[in-house]
């Protein structure tokens, strides 16, 4: 007999306590394989769905989206990144979007420090010197890097992660440094000092970390103009999209010292990374593991499904973006 629970479209494999949620209360399409589904086969999957979970590697393009059945009401994203939507067009086609804060707060602050940490003490050249079996020789003058504790560090974007970041990096008595659309209230702002324009903040900081989402306005916003603004030395982590990255301008600055390090979870074109950042010992690199963690991955999903639950009951659901 068909089902009169709401079909939600479940676009990759999620934990199994998600998935069994889903299953509890909704007729769930699954993807146990975990293959990366094209256009075509998402919209065929849609056909008949109230709801759709995606992930960001689930590009839903207007063109996409134009196609999606008049049966879909929502966009339930298993992300707090939107960037794989295009919001205008969903609104225009009178879908709700929804997206996850807040939960992978935590987790991706702490590859935000693995990172600044890694690329500051040269973490994957030592790495890789020791499974190569080239470690040869100790002297006091192998493998120097930078120090962390008590430096600068600019937080570009102080929303949640920022804020995460900001705590952690004050663990290592590091003086906070933020650019924010808006200056955040003292017990928010914690003594951080605020820059209502970023350039204002470059010159300030050694060390820089990026937590804005990505949208037309920040695109490309780490350009060479701003990379020549950081001192010379600095260190530049990013955990938040690709996008925000000019790759040819951050590798050039590379090779050239102007930037010392650089510790990077995020590209533009995932997954791979771009081929100028491979053969430098100098870079950092990870395959967008920010939220990763078991904990967060349960928390992902099932504030994905407190969305879902809100809509299908006719509620307004907590994470609307759109
Ligand atoms: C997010 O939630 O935006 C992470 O980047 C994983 O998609």
């Amino acid at each position: 007999m068909p089902s009169d629970k709401p079909v939600v479209v479940v676009t990759r494999k999620l934990p199994e306590a998600v998935e069994a949620r889903v299953a509890r209360d909704y007729e769930g399409r699954f993807n146990p394989t975990d293959k990366l589904y094209d256009a075509e086969e998402l919209i065929a999957l849609c056909e008949g769905a109230r709801f759709i979970m995606p992930c960001h590697t689930e590009k839903l393009t207007a063109e996409v989206i134009a196609r999606l059945p008049e049966s879909l009401q929502a966009i339930c994203n298993f992300s707090v990144g939107y960037d794989h939507v295009d919001v205008a067009a969903a609104k225009a086609k009178g879908l709700i979007v929804t997206n996850t804060p807040d939960v992978l707060s935590d987790a991706t602050a702490e590859i935000a420090m693995l990172l600044m940490l890694g690329a500051a003490r040269r973490a994957s050249e030592g790495e890789r010197l020791v499974r190569s079996q080239e470690w040869t020789d100790w002297s006091p003058a192998f493998m120097v890097g930078r120090q962390v504790t008590g430096k600068r560090v600019g937080v570009v974007g102080m929303g949640r992660v920022g804020q995460v970041f900001a705590e952690r990096a004050r663990g290592f008595a590091m003086e906070v440094h933020y650019h924010n659309r808006s200056r955040l209230a003292p017990e928010s702002e914690k003594g951080a000092i605020f820059h209502a324009r970023l350039e204002d903040m470059l010159p300030e900081v050694d060390y820089l970390s990026l937590h804005c989402p990505a949208t037309p306005d920040t695109k490309g916003l780490l350009n060479a103009a701003r990379l020549a603004l950081l001192p010379p030395g600095a260190i530049v982590v990013n955990t938040a999209r690709g996008a925000l990255v000019d790759d040819e301008a951050l590798i050039a600055a590379l090779k050239s010292g102007q930037i010392a390090a650089a510790g990077l979870d995020v590209f533009n074109d995932e997954p791979g990374a771009p081929d100028g950042y491979l053969g430098l010992d100098k870079v950092f690199l990870l395959p967008h593991i920010g939220s990763a963690t078991r904990e967060t991955r349960d928390a992902m999903g099932f504030r994905a499904l407190d969305n879902i639950d809100a809509i299908a009951a006719g509620r307004e659901p907590k994470d609307r973006v759109a």
